[in-house]
């Protein structure tokens, strides 16, 4: 698509509030299941994801656990700054995920 129909689009996409907010969810449940991204499977049991891990908790009831979407971005951005010893890589540190992957998955987590 060409560039300029690409910048309308996302010009719509931001004007169109509550849609935006579903598309985002959508691309954060992409993004926390891919594994060359998030990879976050390989560690929590997610609703709607295959062959989870154990070796971090089941990721649910996050929104009543996190009311603060801020903290959520920090966990993801860099959880070794809560938990040095934490095994969850630091996505945002390492440039793992950009700050609007992390935002996207943050709309996903608090929906779960
Ligand atoms: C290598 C394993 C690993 C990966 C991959 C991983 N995490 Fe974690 N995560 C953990 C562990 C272990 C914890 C427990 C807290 C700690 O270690 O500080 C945790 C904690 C969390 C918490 C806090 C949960 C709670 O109930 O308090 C959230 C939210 C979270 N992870 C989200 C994610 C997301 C989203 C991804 C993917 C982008 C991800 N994690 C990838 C290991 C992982």
């Amino acid at each position: 698509m060409p560039a300029f129909a690409a910048a309308l689009l996302v010009g719509a996409l931001a004007l169109a509030g509550p849609a935006a907010a579903q598309s985002s969810v959508a691309e954060g449940q992409k993004l926390a299941f891919d594994r060359s991204k998030g990879n976050c499977l390989t560690c929590h049991d997610i609703k709607g994801g295959d062959l989870p891990g154990t070796i971090g908790p089941a990721l649910k009831d996050i929104k009543s656990k996190y009311p603060d979407r801020g903290e959520l971005v920090a966990i993801l951005s860099d959880e070794t700054r809560r938990n040095p010893q934490t095994v969850m890589p630091p996505f945002g540190r390492n440039l793992i995920l950009t700050e609007q992957e992390i935002d996207a998955i943050v709309e996903f987590l608090q929906t779960l």
